[in-house]
């Protein structure tokens, strides 16, 4: 059985690190050990917040500034996480969140080069002190994960940015996890999907004392 309190979780990586496959793998995860969850994602997850994110990911007509692609992103937030996170967290259900405030750390801070301290101010007004239990941060170099998300085709407005907007954001990424070693699992993901998930349950099962896996 489950020794843990509904656990707020968080996938994170730049583009075409594999988190949706992982992400599945985690669901049929909590499925198996009857482990009752909401999937859901950023910027968007509830009706006004995806609208918000098809304004940001939107990639004909006027570009936002990075200050304006900021705010949206908190405005998008402010709404999932008052409506949909936190009252899933709060009736001891799990949330399995594709993406969140590290991306906005990643993307706005170390991509477009915006000052920390606006994150972490912006960081406060929306989720005061909660932030994700575990975060599950997919590493792939740049190179390698921008060529898997070119097979997918149709990049969106933040996917189209140049390699060494990538190369920034995951530093940043990288930086995080160092200094937040306990929140923040790194994995290797240049490995092959099935590895990966097979590495990803060795850190989580453990964790959790969950008892056991899927498939
Ligand atoms: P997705 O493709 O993983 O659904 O994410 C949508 C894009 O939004 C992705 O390119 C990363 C970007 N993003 C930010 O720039 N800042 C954020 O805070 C979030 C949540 C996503």
């Amino acid at each position: 059985m489950r020794n843990h309190k509904a656990q707020f979780i968080t996938l994170e990586g730049v583009e075409g690190a594999g988190k949706s496959t992982q992400k599945d793998a985690l669901c049929q995860l909590l499925d198996a050990n009857g482990i009752p969850y909401i999937e859901t994602r950023e910027p968007g997850g509830t009706p006004y917040a995806e609208e918000i994110r098809a304004l940001l990911l939107n990639s004909s007509g006027e570009i936002p500034q990075a200050k304006t692609e900021l705010l949206l992103m908190f405005a998008a937030r402010a709404q999932h996480f008052e409506t949909k996170i936190l009252p899933a967290l709060e009736q001891d259900i799990w949330v399995v969140c594709d993406r969140f405030t590290d991306a906005t750390y990643a993307y706005q801070g170390g991509g477009r080069g915006l000052p920390r301290v606006w994150i972490q101010t912006l960081e406060k007004l929306v989720q005061g002190e909660r932030i994700p239990d575990v975060t599950l941060f997919f590493d792939v170099p740049v190179e390698v994960g921008l060529a898997r998300a070119g097979e997918r085709g149709n990049l969106d407005r933040i996917e189209s940015e140049d390699i060494e907007f990538f190369e920034r954001v995951r530093r940043m990424y990288q930086q995080i996890a160092a200094h937040d070693s306990e929140r923040v699992i790194t994995l290797d993901a240049t490995v092959d999907a099935l590895r990966l998930t097979e590495e990803m349950m060795n850190q989580l099962t453990g964790r959790w004392g969950l008892t056991c896996r899927p498939g």
